[in-house]
C-alpha cells in the first residue's frame, strides 16, 4: 500500500499477504504500525480483488509484541497520543480481525510475543512454523497481558493453560502451540507459505456469504444460552437467505439431488479413518 512505512501488502490470486514490516525490530508494534495496519485492513476488507487476508511478519518474526520504546516509553505522560495509539492497536488486532468479512489466517513465521497474541487469536485460522517461538512476556516486564490479551487467551485456551502461560511467560514452540490449540497446525518453516496458500484456497472456495455468516455465528453463540442460540441462529439463517436469495443452497441441492455432480464429502470409507 502506497506510502506505508511499517506495513507491506502483496496481492495475488485473491490473497492479500499483509506483512508487519519492521524486520530489524522483529516487527515490534509501534504506534505508526498500528495506524497503518488499521488503515490497511480497512481498505482490504472492501477490495474486490481480495478474498482472503493473511497476517504475517517480514523477516524472521511474526511480531515481538508492543514496541517497548515507541509504544510504551515514548507515550508515557502523553495521555492523548497514548489513547489514540491504544485505540488503533485494539481496533485492528481485535475488532476488525475478529469481525472481518473475509477469511483471515495468521501465519506465524518466528517470534510471537505479548500483544501479538491478539491478532493471532482474532484470525479465523493460525498456521505456525514448527520452530516459531511464542511467549506471553508481559509478566517479565512487570505488567499484565493488557489490551484484550488476557481475555482472548481464556477465549482460545483452557483455563489452566491460559493461567500458566500468562503467569510464567515461558516460551514454547509451534508444536506445543498446536497441542494447546492456540494454532491449528505447525509445519516446517520451508512449507509455511505453501500450506497457508492451500488453506487460503480452501477457504476461498466456500460461498463468501455463508463463510462470513458461519464464523460470526460460531463466535456469537459461545456466550449464549441454548434458548438464545436457537433464536439467534434461526434469525441469522433467515438473514442469510434474504441476503443471497438462498442461491448457494439451492444450487448445491440441485447438483447433489438432480445432476449428481456434487458431493460435499467423499462417500468412500477408508479403513482406519
Ligand atoms: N520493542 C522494541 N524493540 C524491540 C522489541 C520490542 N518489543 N523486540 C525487539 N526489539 C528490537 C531490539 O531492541 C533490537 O533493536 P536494536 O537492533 O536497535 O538494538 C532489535 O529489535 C532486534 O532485537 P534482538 O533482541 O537483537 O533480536 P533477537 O532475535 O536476539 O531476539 C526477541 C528477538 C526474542 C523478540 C527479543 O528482541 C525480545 O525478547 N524482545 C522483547 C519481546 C517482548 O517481550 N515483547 C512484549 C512487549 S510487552 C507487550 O507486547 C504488551
Amino acid at each position: 500500500m502506497d506510502g506505508m512505512k511499517t506495513v507491506r501488502v502483496e496481492k495475488g490470486e485473491g490473497i492479500a499477504w499483509v506483512f508487519l514490516n519492521r524486520p530489524e525490530k522483529r516487527n515490534a508494534m509501534s504506534p505508526t504500525l498500528h495506524f497503518e495496519m488499521d488503515a490497511a485492513l480497512a481498505q482490504l476488507e472492501t477490495d474486490p480483488e481480495v478474498r482472503c487476508v493473511v497476517v504475517t511478519g517480514a523477516g524472521e518474526s511474526f511480531s515481538a509484541g508492543q514496541d517497548l520504546k515507541e509504544f510504551f516509553r515514548e507515550l508515557d505522560g502523553k495521555p492523548a497520543e497514548a489513547k489514540r495509539a491504544a485505540e488503533a492497536a485494539n481496533r485492528w488486532r481485535w475488532d476488525r480481525l475478529y469481525n472481518y468479512d473475509k477469511p483471515t489466517i495468521a501465519m506465524v513465521n518466528g517470534f510471537c510475543v505479548g500483544g501479538a497474541f491478539m491478532q493471532l487469536i482474532a484470525c479465523d485460522f493460525a498456521v505456525a512454523a514448527e520452530d516459531a517461538k511464542f511467549s506471553l512476556s508481559e509478566i517479565n516486564w512487570g505488567i499484565i497481558p493488557g489490551g484484550l490479551v488476557a481475555r482472548v487467551m481464556t477465549e482460545a485456551l483452557g483455563y489452566r493453560d491460559a493461567l500458566d502461560l500468562c503467569l510464567t511467560g515461558r516460551a514454547f514452540d509451534g508444536r506445543e502451540a498446536v497441542r494447546l490449540r492456540l494454532v491449528n497446525e505447525a509445519v516446517p518453516k520451508e512449507a509455511l507459505r505453501e500450506r497457508t496458500t492451500a488453506l487460503a484456497q480452501l477457504l476461498m472456495s466456500k460461498d463468501p456469504e455463508a463463510y462470513r455468516a458461519t464464523k460470526i455465528a460460531v463466535r456469537r453463540v459461545r456466550a449464549m444460552s441454548f434458548e438464545q442460540a436457537y433464536d439467534y441462529l434461526g434469525a441469522k439463517m433467515e438473514e442469510l437467505r434474504q441476503r443471497t436469495g438462498g442461491r448457494a443452497q439451492r444450487e448445491g441441492i440441485a447438483q447433489f439431488v438432480d445432476q449428481k455432480t456434487y458431493k460435499p464429502i467423499d462417500g468412500s470409507f477408508a479403513h482406519g479413518q
